[in-house]
């Protein structure tokens, strides 16, 4: 007879992980120094109008993270509009056509709609997570100007392919590192490659500001006009250096899209933090990915002998459904959170299944047509969309190992019961 600890907590044994809820804590708690910076910067300049205090100190600081490769770093008020701004001044408009990833957060390509642009979706690889360079060529037209990567994950894309295509066909490439902090391909930091790059400081991400966004570029041209878009006046006045754009100083190209100082404030706290967080994802998450590997049912992430995970945004193994016949990802989610397991499925699905992506009419300028993306049946996001498990990205160590230890057990567990759980399953219909 089975005793309770070994049933499957689904079918009413006990579960497997004692750890309470909730597991990915993120992001960490403040230290004092930051709280008081905070306090002083309330009466001193609660909103910087050129590129001063906060402001100036994280765009400095963060063209030292970026190994000093980089001439121009823009602050913004979020990823998104930094991306927006990186793709106005990359000369995204009607008829142009921008290249991206079928499976990303869809804040990657979304702005190019508003400036009616229009997004071919490409296939990943699903080695990467990021743009598969096969199927990005098959994309490009002649009115193709821009590719968009988005280090998937914080796993670079295979940049050396991505920019000998970007160089064969003309193209401009911008990267969209906001899961890609610290991450490096072939000993370079991703956001040293592209025309432009965009790291969303939000919340969640390795470096955070709350909401906050940076572009970053060696092009002053795509400086001028960033900047331009989203902060008009004293700094467009000061910063822009062409004397023909700087005439449109007072009113920029229309918008206001500046990072708040108390935002910047907890940004440079948080990337003055970043080393030792890194390497305690690293810790966890390398230990992690060697345990998972044990797990026949699971794919643990493959890490590409050529990359370095910078901050390991996220981790996604792959479920194996021939390894468990009759069990579906919904009911093998369903068994791993009954054993006390933070899982789910990764919450973004394919961008061309999504309403600003589908149908031939413009939701934004009705009346006008655009291009519609249709999935491609059997392509790689499609298997990563299905099969991909979202787990926490463990960032204690070496606290974090028993947890980590706790949630193999589990894995471990439903594995050595996949018969009942296929039999329940095919019970529940
Ligand atoms: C790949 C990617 N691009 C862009 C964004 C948008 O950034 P933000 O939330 O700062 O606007 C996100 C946010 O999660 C993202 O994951």
């Amino acid at each position: 007879m089975t005793s309770t600890g070994e049933r499957l907590a689904l079918l009413g044994g006990s579960p497997a992980i004692s750890w309470p809820l909730p597991h990915e804590v993120w992001p960490p708690r403040a230290e004092r120094s930051e709280l008081a910076e905070l306090a002083a910067q309330r009466d001193d300049d609660i909103s910087i109008k050129g590129s001063s205090g906060p402001v100036r100190a994280l765009e400095d600081a963060f063209r030292a993270f970026l190994d000093h490769r980089i001439r121009w770093a823009v602050t913004f008020n979020s990823g998104t509009s930094a991306l927006l701004a990186a793709y106005f001044a990359l000369g995204v408009r009607e008829g142009v056509e921008v290249v991206g990833p079928a499976l990303t957060y869809h804040a990657a390509l979304s702005p190019v709609h508003l400036l009616r642009g229009e997004v071919v979706l490409a296939d990943i690889d699903v080695r990467t997570r990021g743009l598969d360079p096969e199927s990005l060529e098959q994309a490009i037209t002649e009115r193709t100007k821009v590719i968009t990567v988005v280090h998937q994950w914080g796993h670079p894309c295979d940049m050396d392919a991505i920019l000998r295509i970007a160089d064969k066909h003309g193209l401009r490439v911008l990267e969209d590192c906001s899961h890609a902090h610290g991450s490096r391909y072939k000993g370079r930091l991703c956001g040293t490659f592209g025309d432009a790059a965009v790291f969303s400081l939000q919340a969640n991400k390795a470096v955070f500001a709350g909401e906050g966004g940076i572009l970053v570029t060696n092009d002053d041209t795509v400086h001028d006009r960033a900047t331009l878009l989203g902060h008009y006046r004293d700094r467009s006045r000061d910063e822009v250096l062409d004397a023909e754009l700087r005439q449109y100083w007072v009113t920029g190209f229309g918008l206001k899209l500046r990072m708040s100082p108390f935002n910047a404030i907890v940004a440079l706290h948080s990337l003055a933090a970043f080393p030792e967080r890194k390497q305690a994802r690293h810790n966890a998450l390398g230990y992690f990915g060697e345990r998972l590997a044990e797990v026949d049912y699971i794919e643990p992430v493959p890490v590409a002998e050529e990359v370095d995970m910078g901050a390991w945004y996220g981790y996604k193994p792959l479920f194996r459904p021939e390894a468990m016949p009759g069990v579906s990802r919904t009911v093998l989610i369903d068994a791993l959170r009954a054993e006390g397991m933070e899982v789910g499925a990764p919450s973004g699905p394919r961008l061309s299944t999504l309403p600003l992506y589908t149908g031939a009419q413009s939701p934004l300028f009705p009346g006008t047509s655009k291009v519609a993306n249709e999935p491609v049946p059997g392509s790689a996001a499609e298997l990563v969309e299905q099969r991909a498990l979202s787990l926490p990205t463990f960032t204690e160590w070496p606290t974090g190992k028993a947890l980590i230890d706790q949630y193999i057990g589990a894995f471990e567990k439903v594995g050595r019961h996949r018969t009942a759980l296929a039999e329940h399953a095919a019970a529940d219909g």
